[in-house]
């Protein structure tokens, strides 16, 4: 399939151009494509005609987005839907990446796909928005919402808890928001599965099993062979300007109802990381 992957350079852009090596891929990121750019995108898309787009170009800042709400509708909103209108013009299959963050956390059990997200910040109804523009303007669309992601490329909790345990005697880690981490190559092959299905729709896709970001911090840390005490902390203690769901574990149901093979537990997932990252 020829395919134009946005975003190529992010965390997961880098795994989705070695997850589809096998297509005909042309990878842009925002020097070669920005989205918001309404005539570009339009040109770029004409120019390619390729039979399915990827969009894992997004503003993922969460606390910037907070602080720069223009700036998150105008990628994470506007941008997908001008990815969105070239598909519809040219009958090209759009898949969107999305985030648990569409939802508020009031659960106590994983979200599907089946249940009504309503988020809390500016990054979470920027990406809804994102959504909702991909499923009205498009009849061959994937939404793919994952969580917690980490890659051997760009920032991540991963790379942060290690620089930071190098740097301290102790760390503190948030212990009240339960979520779903995922390795983005993990993510970035299962996309390679789905696109070249016609199985349109709403997925979740992230590594199963779920945890606190201060059990995550200790299993990154136990995986690395760092000894150094972590306390756990409530959020409240981090005054940060975005609000995060305090529970936002996904389930990966349309993969599982759809007979896809199931993602791998979030552990395995971080021990693959190490191997990878040597
Ligand atoms: N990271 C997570 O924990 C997480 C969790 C759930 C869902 N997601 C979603 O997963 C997707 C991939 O995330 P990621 O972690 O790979 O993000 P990332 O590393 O921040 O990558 C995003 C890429 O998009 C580029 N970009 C920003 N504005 C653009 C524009 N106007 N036009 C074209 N490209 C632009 C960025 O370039 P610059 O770096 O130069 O800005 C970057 O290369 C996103 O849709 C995100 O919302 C991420």
């Amino acid at each position: 399939m020829k395919i134009i992957v946005t975003g190529s350079k992010g965390q997961l852009g880098h795994d989705l151009a070695e997850a589809l090596a096998g297509h005909d891929l042309i990878l842009l990121d925002i020097n070669e494509l920005d989205i918001t750019d309404f005539n570009a995108v339009l040109r770029k898309v004409d120019e390619v005609k390729p039979q399915a787009l990827i969009n894992s170009a997004a503003y993922t800042n969460v606390d910037g987005c907070e602080e720069n709400p223009a700036l998150a509708y105008k990628v994470n909103a506007v941008g997908t839907q001008n990815l969105a209108i070239a598909c519809q013009k040219f009958d090209i299959a759009m898949l969107y990446v999305s985030t648990d963050f569409v939802f508020d956390g009031n659960h106590d059990v994983p979200y599907t796909e089946f249940d009504d997200p309503n988020p809390l910040s500016v990054y979470g109804r920027s990406k809804l928005a994102g959504e909702r523009y991909v499923a009205s303007l498009l009849n061959k669309y994937f939404i793919v919402r994952t969580a917690w992601l980490y890659g051997t490329h760009g920032h991540n909790f991963v790379k942060t808890m290690l620089k930071l345990a190098a740097q301290r005697d102790k760390l503190a880690v948030v212990n009240d928001q339960f979520g779903s981490p995922t390795f983005s190559r993990d993510l970035a092959q299962k996309i390679a599965e789905i696109i070249v299905t016609g199985e349109y729709g709403l997925y979740h896709a992230v590594n199963t099993g779920s945890c606190s970001w201060f059990d995550f911090s200790r299993e990154i840390l136990r995986q690395a062979g760092v000894d150094i005490p972590i306390k756990p902390i409530n959020s409240h203690e981090l005054e940060r300007p975005a609000p995060r769901p305090a529970y936002s574990v996904l389930k990966n149901y349309s993969l599982e109802l759809r007979g896809f093979s199931p993602m791998r537990p979030w552990k395995s997932g971080l021990t693959e990381y190490f191997k990878l990252k040597g």
